[in-house]
């Protein structure tokens, strides 16, 4: 018989279905088997009763294990109290494999056990709920760039040189000795599409070698960057706040399950509209300062140094909307980034502070746009010049203003489904310590 997946199952009510899948969870009561059975696409919960099926199959039910691999047949129909949950009336049942002692029971495991099952994790509700959020947010990314005029230009992983600071670079051996280093950012080749192509996106994973274990910090992780031909700063923000109200409206519209399995208060997900509040570093600095001042905060901040997971917290925590915080010391930031003409000392960029305090998950800006300035930033920054001979092209040969940003998928996946720690939003999260599975 052909298989039916469980998320279609409202179209066969009363017909007679196969579901290929997983004994998720079972109880039984002498002559009632109850069994949740997943797919991939849904969980389901079916019915045996030992009156109504063969021997065969009951003595299957009693003997089928949590996780283990079955093909039922069975009528779908509504339940009878609960309007849009479906139940099964099961009739046969095949064992196609039958597990062993699963590793991971309905009781509670620890973290670091979870994360070392990974694996067979992601079949839980919860991981399935989470990744199901990941996959809409990726596609909404890719439909807004592309319904947006944006052009895909993909850009390598294999990197000659730094985009964001020495201190986070993975070096690898490529041939002949000569180092190589993985992509901590796309940028520099989107401005090189960006001249090409007016606008541009880039899609992939990035590398940091962060050594610090935060509930942040991801050592690979899926950064998508838009890089716009002259663009400014607000051009900037602008794209910035759209992009991010048409992610969440689309995983409003299509993730409501998967929500409400993460018990996500979608109230705080339905405020997010445009216009975002935008607050100059300077003032989000005498935020900090007064908030220390009222014994809101532990550390007094001082001008001039970057923005901590702490004081990031603090500042989202004040709006129910993403803030822009831009125009940083040009001091803590990229050696790419165009100054103020107004303040030589500030930096034309602008991160992106997700509400609820999940702090940054964009980062972006204006880049430099004259040779001579960029070249001495270069030195300044103690960057190799000649790794870099290509990208002062872009200034030689029809320069224009122009900016873009990078948002991480896995902070932004953090953020709409309201959970604790970016390692739960990554099928197989890379972080310090931990490389397997
Ligand atoms: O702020 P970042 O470092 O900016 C750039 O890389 C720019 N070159 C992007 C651009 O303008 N095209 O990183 C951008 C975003 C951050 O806001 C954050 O969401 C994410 O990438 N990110 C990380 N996510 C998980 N783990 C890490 N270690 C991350 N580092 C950055
Ligand atoms: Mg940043």
């Amino acid at each position: 018989m052909k298989q039916t997946y469980i998320s279609d199952i409202s179209k066969h009510l009363g017909e007679d279905i196969t579901i290929k899948g997983w004994l998720y969870n079972k109880r039984s009561s002498g002559k009632l088997g109850f069994l949740e059975v997943r797919d991939g696409s849904g969980i389901i919960q079916g019915v045996v009763s030992k009156k109504d099926v063969s021997d065969e199959t009951w003595e299957s039910t009693e003997r089928v294990t949590q996780e283990s691999s079955i093909i039922v047949t069975g009528v779908p129909r509504e339940h009878p109290k609960k309007p849009g949950v479906y139940e099964m009336d099961i009739k046969t049942l095949e064992i196609v494999n039958l597990t062993g002692e699963y590793p991971i029971t309905p009781k509670e495991h620890g973290v670091e056990f979870l994360m070392d099952h990974r694996h067979l994790w992601l079949r839980s509700r919860r991981q399935h709920a989470i990744l199901k959020v990941r996959h809409t947010i990726i596609k909404s990314v890719r439909d807004f760039f592309d319904n947006n005029g944006f052009t895909l230009c993909d850009t390598p992983i294999f990197t000659p040189a730094a985009c964001e600071g020495t201190s986070t670079l993975f070096e690898v051996n490529y041939f002949d000795d000569e180092k190589a280093y993985l992509s901590q950012s796309g940028q520099l080749y989107n401005e090189a599409t960006a001249a090409a192509f007016g606008k541009v996106y880039c899609f992939g994973p990035t590398f940091r070698a962060e050594k610090s274990k935060t509930r942040r910090h991801l050592t690979e992780f899926w950064m998508v960057e838009p890089e716009v031909a002259y663009a400014k700063l607000d051009d900037v923000m602008e794209l910035a706040e759209n992009f991010i109200s048409y992610i969440v409206s689309r995983v409003l519209e299509t993730r409501q399950e998967e929500l409400k399995v993460l018990e996500r208060d979608i109230s705080k997900l339905e405020a997010i509209v445009p216009p975002f509040p935008r607050l100059q570093y300077d003032d989000a600095a005498k935020m900090l300062q007064q908030a220390h001042a009222e014994g809101k905060v532990e550390h007094r901040f001082e001008w001039g140094g970057d923005l901590g997971a702490p004081d990031e917290t603090y500042i989202s925590s004040q709006y129910d909307k993403p803030v822009m915080v831009h125009r940083y010391p040009a001091e803590v930031k990229a050696f790419y980034m165009e100054p103020d003409p107004q303040r030589a000392d500030l930096a034309l960029c602008v991160d992106v502070l997700a509400p609820e305090g999940y702090g940054e998950i964009i980062g972006g800006g204006e880049r430099m746009s004259s040779h001579e300035l960029l070249l001495q930033r270069i030195h300044e920054h103690q960057l190799p010049p000649e790794a870099f001979d290509w990208y002062l092209d872009l200034r030689k040969y029809g320069s224009v203003p122009h900016g873009g940003f990078g948002m991480g998928i896995e902070r932004c996946v953090t953020w709409l489904c309201g959970i604790e720690h970016v390692r739960e939003t990554i099928p197989f999260p890379r972080m310090l310590y931990r490389l397997k599975p």
